[in-house]
This record gives structure tokens, C-alpha cells and sequence, in this order.
């Protein structure tokens, strides 16, 4: 029987040579010239600062169309999951490939409710950061510190499954510590009869003298807001990741470098960032559409922060599921949040103007992530912490997809060199 057609593409460079590339074609159609096989035939290395347009990888795990506005999670709508699932369900999805079964899906949340407590010894770490630190500071290193913890994460043939399991788990318990002790409350421990969001919100908000009780409005909201933000394919930091993970590093280590990479405000860090426009702007009178011109004569090299996208050249799918829940929630807790109206009327603004218009900026995942966060009572510094949070399962599934692909090298760019050539030492007293 014959197989499928192998498609290739010519490659003409100076002096007429030719080269002949194979093509790789994805699921959904999408096409991609292998250069690999490129230098060692002709000396040439492809270039393509920021990767803008360079596959790292063939991945099975995340979809995503950024022309039609288009994401899915192995398959699954980004709509219907974030109506009809949770985050453990979705974990469990990215990280395994599919939805798992009722026993499966028992045993997975039995599994994060047992590794949900940290190491009592490493509480004193967060006594030793100042107050000041940003709580992505702490998050990192605490991370970074669970492999010393688990000193078999650095045994490549440990149990992989029990360590993802123990991320997942307790990356949800430091998170809330770090606020904890960053208002210098006492920590509230993990309980054991809450499910994963809702004990994370009780880690939060709860204390010691008084009894609380997770609102399920909130706790569905945070189901979809780590939903929303569980995968995102080659984004920079699950390439850190991916990276990190490909020169043989643990897990811990891999997803400690994700956390880092997520932090700068072009990445996770805009959702904070977001706010803090949204304030300055509320500050200065709100005036929306002076700060808009500010931004399109890039005054300070000013960008409205929340909007545009590497991928999305369209309204980004979870931004629009963001901006509904945002109303939603603000409603049910009664809040009316100013910031809401400037990001709505910043936001109608953008649209019709020119400048984002034709450079195809549209509101992105962390234009209305941080109001709801605001509005459920998290702090704006937290909110990237959150991100991360969201983003765990992401993270695993591609560390986990390269470590069991027996074609993952380490990752090695190559680069053209614009350096002095080779010159003559001077010694120090002939300079
Ligand atoms: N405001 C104003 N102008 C913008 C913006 C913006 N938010 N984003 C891009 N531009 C302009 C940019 O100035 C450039 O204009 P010109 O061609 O005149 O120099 C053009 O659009 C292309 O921008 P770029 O920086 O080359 O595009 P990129 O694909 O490298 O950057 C981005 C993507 C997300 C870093 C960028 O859109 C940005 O800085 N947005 C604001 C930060 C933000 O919201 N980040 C969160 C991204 S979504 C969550 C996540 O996955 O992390």
C-alpha cells in the first residue's frame, strides 16, 4: 500500500545551489520546512530572531490558530472545556492526552490532595525573604527548592507520575503561603475535604479564628481562569521550560525556569501590569483616549498593555470568554470596579483606531484577568503567580511529551557571528 505523499520544498542560494528539504505536515494542516539536514548540506543556518517563525518541536498536545482566534487543549475547544470541565480535569487532560475516567479521575485528585502539604522545614524559607519581595521571587526559588526535597527527581529513571503529582499540588500550597506570609498572617493549611480550587482559595482568605466558606461562584471562576490560561503551546516560557528540561535537568528545575521566564511583563507579568496602567490612568483623570494617542506616538516607549499577541492576529478566544466572566463575577460580588469601564472604553477605543487596527492588536488574555482577580480579593502582585498557576499543567505536558520523545536533543540554537575577527593581543601597558 502506498503511503502518504512526502512532500519537500527547493532551497536556492547564492551560486545556484540547491538544496531539497522535506516538508512536515501537522494534524490541522499546517506546514513546515525540516531544515535540519540544511547546514551539514550546505554550510547555511536559517535566522529568525525570536523565533517568530521557526517550529521548535511537533507537539500533540495544544492547537492554536491565531488568523481565526482558535485554541484547543489535545482536541477540546478552549469554550467547552471552560464550560464544562475543571482545572484538575484539564490537568489531567494536558498531562495524559485524554479525559480521564471516573476511577482515573478519583485516583488523580485523591493523588493532589495527599502531596499537598509542604516540607515543615521549608517554612522557614519564606520567614527569610524580606517583606518586599515579589511573591514570583519566592515562588522560583521554592521551586527550585523542592528538588532538594525530593533529591529522586534528579534520578532520570524516578517515577515521574509522583513527581508531577507533587508540583501540581504543591505549587497551589507555596502559592498561597507566599501571600500568607507576605500580610503576615499565619498559614492556613490544605483541607483534605476540599477540592483543588476551593482549597486554594482557602489557603487564601481563610483564618485561624473564623470559619470560611469558598463562595462556588468563586471557586468556578477560578476553575475557568486557570483553565483559560492551562496551555498555550511554544509561548517563552514553556519553551524555557522545554529547554531547560532538554540538557537533562529535573522537573522542578525545568518549571522553575518557566516561572522566571513568565514573570516579565511581555509575558505573565502584563496581567499586573494591566492594572497598574489601569490605575495610572484612573489617577490622572481617566482619560482612556490620551493615554491611547500616549501609546500610538510611543510616549516612552508606552504599549497598551493586555493587547496584542506573537500568535492571535484576532480576538483572543480566551479574552473574549474573560470579558463575559468579568461582568459575571463583579456582578455576583457587587462590585462596581471603575478600572472596568476605563479597560471597556480603552478597549472600544483601540478597536477602531488605525494604529491597532492595522497592526492586528487585539485584547489578549491579561486584559481582563486581573480585574477578576482584583475583584475576588487576590492582590495585583499575585496575579502572575496565579499565571503560573494556571499554566503548571501546560508546562508538565510539554516537559513530559519532550522527555518521552526519543528524538529530543538539547536545545542549541546556532547564530551569526558579527564580532571583530581574529586579532592580536596587546598587552595592558601597550594599549
Ligand atoms: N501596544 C502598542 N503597540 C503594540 C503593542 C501594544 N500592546 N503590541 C505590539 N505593538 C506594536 C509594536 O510597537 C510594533 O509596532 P511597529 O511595527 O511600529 O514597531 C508592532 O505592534 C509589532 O509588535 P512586536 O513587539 O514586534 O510584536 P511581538 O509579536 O514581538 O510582541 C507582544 C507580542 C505580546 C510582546 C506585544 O504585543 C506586547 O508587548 N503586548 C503588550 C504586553 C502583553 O500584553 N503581553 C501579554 C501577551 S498574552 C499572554 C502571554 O502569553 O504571555
Amino acid at each position: 500500500m502506498a503511503g502518504p505523499e512526502k512532500l519537500s520544498a527547493k532551497l536556492t542560494l547564492p551560486g545556484g545551489k540547491e538544496a531539497s528539504l522535506p516538508v512536515v505536515v501537522g494534524t490541522e494542516d499546517e506546514h513546515a520546512v525540516d531544515i535540519r539536514a540544511l547546514r551539514n548540506e550546505t554550510g547555511y543556518i536559517t535566522l529568525d530572531t525570536g523565533y517568530m517563525n521557526t517550529g521548535s518541536t511537533t507537539s500533540s498536545i495544544t492547537y492554536l490558530d491565531g488568523e481565526q482566534g482558535i485554541l484547543r487543549y489535545r482536541g477540546y475547544s478552549i469554550e467547552e472545556l471552560a464550560e464544562h470541565s475543571d482545572f484538575v480535569e484539564v490537568s489531567y487532560l494536558l498531562i495524559n492526552g485524554k479525559l480521564p475516567t471516573k476511577a482515573e479521575r478519583a485516583s488523580f485528585s485523591t493523588a493532589l490532595t495527599r502531596h499537598s502539604l509542604i516540607h515543615e522545614d521549608m517554612h522557614q524559607f519564606f520567614a527569610g525573604f524580606p517583606p518586599t519581595s515579589h511573591p514570583m521571587a519566592i515562588l522560583s526559588a521554592m521551586v527550585t527548592s523542592l528538588s532538594a526535597y525530593y533529591p529522586d527527581s534528579l534520578d532520570r529513571n524516578s517515577s515521574v507520575d509522583l513527581h508531577i503529582t507533587r508540583i501540581l499540588s504543591k505549587v497551589r500550597t507555596i502559592a498561597a503561603f507566599s501571600y500568607k506570609k507576605s500580610i503576615g498572617q499565619p498559614l492556613i493549611y490544605p483541607k483534605n475535604s476540599l477540592k483543588y480550587c476551593a482549597n486554594f482559595l482557602h489557603m487564601m482568605f481563610a483564618v485561624p479564628s473564623e470559619d470560611y466558606d469558598v463562595s462556588p461562584v468563586l471557586e468556578k471562576a477560578l476553575n475557568q481562569l486557570l483553565i483559560l490560561h492551562a496551555d498555550h503551546e511554544q509561548n517563552c516560557s514553556t519553551s524555557t521550560v522545554r529547554m531547560v528540561g532538554s540538557s537533562g535537568a529535573n522537573l522542578y528545575a525545568a518549571i522553575a525556569g518557566g516561572i522566571l521566564a513568565l514573570w516579565g511583563p511581555l509575558h505573565g507579568g502584563a496581567n499586573q501590569a494591566v492594572i497598574e496602567m489601569l490605575e495610572e490612568i484612573r489617577a490622572s483623570g481617566g482619560d482612556s483616549k490620551k493615554f491611547v494617542e500616549d501609546v500610538k506616538n510611543k510616549r516612552d516607549n508606552r504599549r497598551l498593555m493586555g493587547f496584542g499577541h506573537r500568535v492571535y492576529k484576532n480576538y483572543d478566544p480566551r479574552a473574549k470568554i474573560l470579558k463575559k466572566m468579568c461582568d459575571e463575577v463583579l456582578a455576583h460580588l457587587g462590585i462596581k470596579d471603575p478600572l472596568l469601564d476605563i479597560a471597556k472604553s480603552m478597549e472600544e477605543i483601540a478597536l477602531k483606531d488605525d494604529y491597532f487596527i492595522s497592526k492586528k492588536l487585539y485584547p489578549n488574555v491579561d486584559f481582563y484577568s486581573g480585574i477578576i482577580y482584583r475583584a475576588m480579593g487576590i492582590p495585583t502582585n499575585m496575579f502572575t503567580v496565579m499565571f503560573a498557576l494556571g499554566r503548571l499543567p501546560g508546562w508538565i505536558a510539554h516537559w513530559k511529551e519532550m522527555v518521552e520523545d526519543k528524538d529530543t536533543k538539547i536545545g542549541r540554537p546556532r547564530q551569526i557571528y558579527t564580532g571583530e575577527k581574529l586579532r592580536k593581543y596587546v598587552p595592558i601597558d601597550n594599549r
